[in-house]
């Protein structure tokens, strides 16, 4: 690995009751680093999900980010840590469905302490770069999914967050949409300089990213660098921030 590791996973196990999700898993994210988690359904690609993002305890092993151990903080440390510098993506219905797209966008930054109009200002700038101005007061249920997702999109990122989790967050919208929605994703996420860790099924969106683990019964079995860490289709967006 040519830079610093972000995030780094030693050893990782997780159990719940007899079933072992996690059987001893190493991970290294870089900055900037764009990381594809395949394998099948049960392999443990969202409890590895949950244990980097610091939201699941593991039965045993490390997770460090950017250089401090996860586990050695206490709750209100882990959730101050959690609102820093992890984000996730979660599928659309994860939107407030009561506020117009602009305000959830907003709200996590007016979490961490921006002003209600700042926060309404840098919003409705993110919307506009994913290519959603004059779309800002709808709410999620008067857009369609693929522009839902790209609230969620700029929700994650707004507050510029070191690491992005997504979790096989296409999965409800047809294939053509899915790509876009994860080229904006992956775009946005490279131009914003944070590392993403995301689940999918997809071996193209794989291709987008920089690296791909494949897990098989809670273990690693390959961890490649993709080929040429491909470029998706036409750009959807630019983003300047
Ligand atoms: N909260 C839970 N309680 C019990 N078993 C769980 C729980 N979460 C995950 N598992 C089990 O752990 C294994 C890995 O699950 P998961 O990480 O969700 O896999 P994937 O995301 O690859 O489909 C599966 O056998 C699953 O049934
Ligand atoms: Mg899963």
């Amino acid at each position: 690995m040519t830079s610093t590791s972000r995030l780094q996973a030693r050893g990782l196990v997780r159990r719940f009751g007899s079933t072992t999700a996690l059987a001893g898993v190493d991970v290294d994210l870089a900055d900037g680093e764009l990381l594809a988690v395949m394998g099948p359904s049960g392999s443990g690609k969202s409890t590895l999900l949950h244990v980097l993002a610091g939201i699941l305890p593991p039965d045993s092993g490390t997770v460090t980010l950017e250089g401090r151990d996860v586990g050695r903080l206490d709750e209100r440390q882990r959730s101050l840590l959690r609102r820093r510098s992890y984000v996730f993506v979660f599928q659309f219905g994860q939107l407030l469905d009561e506020l117009p797209a602009v305000e959830n966008v907003a709200l996590p930054a007016m979490l961490q302490g921006t002003s209600r109009k700042d926060a309404v200002a840098i919003a409705a700038q993110w919307l506009a770069a994913l290519g959603l101005a004059g779309k800002e007061q709808r709410r999620p249920g008067e857009l369609s999914g693929g522009e839902a997702q790209r609230v969620a999109v700029a929700r994650a990122l707004i507050t510029g967050p070191a690491v992005v989790f997504a979790d096989e967050p296409t999965g409800a919208l047809d294939q053509q949409t899915g790509h876009e929605v994860m080229d904006v994703l992956t775009r946005t996420t490279r131009a914003a300089g944070a590392s993403l860790v995301l689940v999918t099924h997809d071996e193209q969106v794989a291709a987008w990213c920089d690296r791909r683990l494949d897990m098989r019964d809670g273990r690693v079995v390959t961890d490649q660098v993709s080929a040429a860490a491909a470029q998706g289709p036409a750009p959807v967006a630019q983003v300047t921030r």
